[in-house]
């Protein structure tokens, strides 16, 4: 759909209800007729939260004095068993910047899962890793990759990040793993510290352009021990909107009900199903390490947020009018395959 910058703007900012829930529903209609009124889940397995960078809004920086941990590839193994039986065809293996998986470890256990599951998809989401990582964890047959670029204004990117982690890098790191045929997810959070309507305009641009085929936004939520600890939180409707206005620049993109909206609002992930989103994330790492994986206060990891609980969560989804398939959840658009009403052709 073609909005200009001056529509998007006006949309992100007037107090019109009307005009809200108008925006919702073309979102709702333009994913229905994508993907149709289906909701796809993953289960997200959290590795590790030992992180070498020290990104000031997160809660597992390198200096957060968090307690830390990982799990072994054993751990890993039996996560991703608990979540086959239960019903998820997509494993997320996500962790901070943590060295001990290099790739002699993260090669092996990828292609380890894709072995013992091969009607899986595998997304790995760890970060910055060189070019030559991202191959070799593609040739092991690692699908998709999880990179939120974090703002796509350079002068943001400083204010978020220390001045070792570069703008630079992550973008070239979204362009390597396309170029290697990872579907790529890209994303920001909404209301973190320093952003501006402007920034917010440069990340729509930024999503409208390079297309990644999965967009992940949630509130900013402040984190305990971090720079940014007092620092208000995201506006829940302003991440709605994004939601929906995304949806329409990027009819096929496959975009999450994020567990950061959640928090902030009981039925948060219902209200970004009905902004346009078409993906859930429960959490299938050990119950111990949940509480352990902080980036931000109060993160949810029980409820419709725990993978042991899918039937609530369908429930929930089908209490919209929504099904929960047991199925990978590809992005659509490949393989010049024709989208007719949500099937391939
Ligand atoms: N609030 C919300 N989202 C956060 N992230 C990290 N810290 C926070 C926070 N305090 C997001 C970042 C990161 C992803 C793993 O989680 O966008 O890419």
């Amino acid at each position: 759909m073609n909005l200009s910058s001056n529509e998007i703007r006006w949309l992100l900012t007037t107090s019109d209800p009307e005009a809200v829930d108008a925006l919702m529903a073309e979102a709702c209609r333009v994913r229905d007729e994508v993907y149709g009124r289906r909701v796809f889940m993953r289960g997200l397995i959290e590795i590790s939260n030992h992180c070498r960078n020290n990104c000031l809004y997160c809660g597992i920086r390198r200096e957060a004095g968090c307690k830390r941990y990982r799990l072994s590839p054993e751990q890993i193994m039996e996560c991703c068993q608990v979540g086959h039986d239960l019903g998820f065809r997509t494993f997320v293996l996500q962790g901070g910047e943590d060295a001990w998986f290099t790739d002699e470890v993260l090669c092996p256990l990828v292609s380890d899962i894709k072995g013992r599951y091969p009607d899986c998809a595998i997304t790995l989401s760890l970060g910055e890793r060189g070019a030559e990582s991202f191959e070799r964890l593609r040739e092991a047959g690692a699908d998709r990759y999880l990179l939120r670029h974090e703002t796509a204004d350079r002068d943001h990117y400083g204010r978020l990040h220390p001045a070792e982690m570069s703008f630079d890098h992550r973008m070239e790191c979204l362009s390597d793993l396309r170029r290697l045929g990872f579907q790529v997810g890209a994303g920001f959070m909404v209301g973190s510290p320093y952003q501006t309507l402007d920034t917010l305009m440069k990340d729509l641009s930024f999503i409208a352009d390079f297309k990644p085929e999965m967009v992940g936004i949630g509130p900013f939520i402040p984190a305990a021990g971090t720079p940014f600890e007092n620092e208000p939180a995201g506006s829940v409707e302003l991440t709605l909107r994004l939601l929906a206005i995304i949806r329409l620049l990027h009819p096929q993109v496959l975009l999450p009900a994020t567990t950061a909206l959640g928090t902030l609002h009981p039925t948060g992930r219902e209200r970004a199903v009905a902004a346009g989103a078409n993906v859930v994330m429960p959490n299938l790492s050990p119950r111990d390490t949940r509480v352990l994986y902080a980036i931000y206060n109060n993160k949810l990891a029980t409820g419709s947020e725990a993978a042991e609980s899918v039937a609530d969560l369908r429930l929930r989804m089908q209490a919209i009018g929504m099904e929960v398939p047991v199925d990978r959840g590809d992005f659509y658009g490949y393989d010049n395959k024709e989208i007719t009403n949500g099937q391939y052709h």
